[in-house]
């Protein structure tokens, strides 16, 4: 199936939506899907680029790869954080190749055309012999982006609606489960790669049906049987109080809470200290995920329970793998044509599908 055919089958698909089939098998294993995903869906939202610690200083910054796209993020001498896109004007080249670093300015490593840390040209090398060369026409294009407490977020689409609107509900939700963002620091950040299409990762995170029989440990921390899922429109949250066994009580967080933002980030909070580990979903081709994880601590926390709580959640990722990898498998094997969603206890899932669905009929 190409691009094209999404678009024609977009009406079908909502029908079949509706009646808790899943999103077709084909969109999971087809390139023209993901290049049609990467236009529509990950060019128009808001997407986790790094946090506020990457950029502690005047001229810190780093580079990341936003949908394929190259950009650097960068805080200037008056504070101000920026994101530009890093690819020089001149010819093409990356501006910065160095994931990261402090400068005054933004120099090209290949013929030293410099930039200031917000995306001003301010130098090209013999410009005054260039007839005509006027350094205001060749900025670095600026990418919108807006912080939430220590998350720096990032847009392509400068038509997308405020970072506040777009959260909604969800830091409020955040505040009630007693974690405090600003006293959260980035303690550590781990890569996972996983074979599979990064719908099948997303989905994965948006049910806990699978818990009792896929992550023991995790039953028992959170209690299972009260645990629910509720969506709103660009997020859904999901949830349970801990055990008394992990004891909830006594803890400055005393539930778990696994919130999920269209189209890529998650942030979850674990019951125990003050922690929180964001989750960034990264297409790297049509059947395999990148997931970023960022874990975040409260300053006062303890080295050891900093490691329980990270511990639990690399079990967790790593059980989750397994079975993302055998999903991929299973619907790459072209027999069944779609899957049966359960109602009471997929409806996030569905939500997701159906974002997915609009994004690319649109
Ligand atoms: S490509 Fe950057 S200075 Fe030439
Ligand atoms: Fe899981």
């Amino acid at each position: 199936m190409t691009g094209v055919s999404v678009l024609r089958d977009n009406s079908a698909v909502e029908e079949s939506l509706a009646k808790a089939r899943t999103l077709p098998y084909s969109w999971y294993t087809d390139p023209g899907v993901l290049a049609t995903e990467r236009e529509r869906v990950f060019n128009q939202y808001w997407l986790y680029l790094g946090h506020v610690g990457q950029v502690a200083n005047p001229g810190d910054f780093f580079t990341v790869n936003v949908n394929n796209i190259p950009v650097v993020v960068t805080r200037d001498t008056s504070g101000d954080i920026h994101t530009l896109v890093n690819v020089c004007r001149h010819r093409g080249a990356e501006v910065i190749v160095e994931p990261k670093g402090n400068c005054r300015a933004l120099q090209c490593h290949y013929h030293a055309w410099t930039y200031g840390l917000d995306g001003r040209l301010v130098s090209a090398p013999r410009s005054r012999q260039e007839p005509g060369f006027d350094k205001g026409d060749f900025p670095l294009r600026r990418v919108r982006t807006e912080v939430y407490g220590p998350f720096i977020f990032g847009t392509l689409n400068d038509e997308a609606p405020t970072l506040t609107e777009y959260l909604g509900e969800m830091p409020a939700i955040v505040e009630r489960t007693g974690i405090r963002l600003d006293a959260l620091r980035h303690r550590e950040r781990r890569e996972y790669l996983v074979k599979a299409n990064w719908k099948i990762v997303v989905e994965n995170f948006l049910e806990c049906y699978h818990c009792t029989v896929a992550h023991p440990t995790f039953a028992d921390v959170v209690d299972l049987d009260t645990y629910f899922l509720e969506e709103f429109e660009y997020f859904s949250t999901q949830g349970a109080p801990a055990t008394e066994a992990y004891g909830g009580t006594d803890q400055q967080v005393r539930e778990g809470r696994y919130n999920y933002l269209w189209p890529s980030f998650m942030l979850n909070i674990y019951p125990g200290p003050g922690n929180v580990s964001t989750n960034v979903i990264i297409p790297v081709d049509h059947e395999t995920t990148l997931a970023v994880y960022d874990f975040f601590y409260e300053e006062a926390v303890s080295a050891e329970d900093e490691k329980a709580v990270t511990d639990l959640i690399n079990l967790v990722m790593e059980e989750d793998i397994v079975l993302c990898e055998s999903v991929q498998r299973g619907v790459a094997s072209g027999v069944y044509e779609q899957g049966k969603l359960m109602t009471t206890h997929e409806h996030a899932v569905a939500h997701f599908q159906r974002l997915v669905n609009r994004s690319l009929a649109r």
